[in-house]
């Protein structure tokens, strides 16, 4: 338990539902990547998570790296331009990369980073996310692997954050309304 329970209003997705979604999505991998070994590129910070459960659930082996970018208005705007805070350690040029993702708001990010990654010539590119909101969807982006649909409504755990905060609950939750006032 964390103190941080008592500011959730309900759980959206319990932790041993995730832990089962990525158990699963994980064994999938292991048959889709038998002949290559992926390369997962984790968004920061959200996909912190996601990347530290699904890579020790993968039986194969697999690499990491880390990408942290930040979406220009993404919320007010559907501009989707994005600037790199931390790029790549490596050249992915011949890479199966799978980009891992907490969650596809409106999927500008990601369409971004597609594009920007695809660029770089790599051998494969896949998405692994989460979480997907289909009612916020405003580009479409193609993603391999897919967690849990949610609705369109503001969620926090799991590398979900409230102003930085709440990143460490081991499921998904609404906050209390409360929460925002205060
Ligand atoms: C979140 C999430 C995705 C992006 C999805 O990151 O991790 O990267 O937003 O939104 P979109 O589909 O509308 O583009 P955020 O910018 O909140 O940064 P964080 O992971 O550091 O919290």
């Amino acid at each position: 338990m964390s103190v941080l329970d008592a500011d959730i209003e309900d759980i959206v997705v319990s932790a041993e539902r995730i832990h089962a979604k990525i158990a699963e999505l994980a064994a999938t991998i292991d048959v889709d990547y038998a002949d290559r070994e992926p390369l997962l590129v984790g968004v920061l910070k959200g996909a912190v998570m996601v990347m530290s459960d699904l890579s020790r659930a993968l039986q194969r082996p697999s690499t990491m790296e880390f990408m942290a970018v930040s979406s220009y208005g993404s919320n007010t705007t559907s501009s989707g331009v994005v600037r790199i805070l931390k790029d790549l350690d490596r050249d992915i040029a011949g890479q199966h990369v799978l980009i891992v993702e907490d969650i596809i708001d409106s999927g500008l990010t990601l369409s971004w980073l597609l594009k920007n990654l695809a660029a770089r010539h790599p051998a494969s590119i896949e998405v692994i996310a989460l979480l997907r909101k289909p009612d916020a969807i405003k580009v479409h982006v193609p993603v391999k692997y897919v967690g849990f649909d949610i609705p369109n409504e503001f969620v926090v755990g799991y590398g979900l954050d409230y102003g930085e905060r709440y990143r460490d609950l081991p499921y998904i939750g609404r906050l209390r309304p409360s929460v925002y006032s205060s």
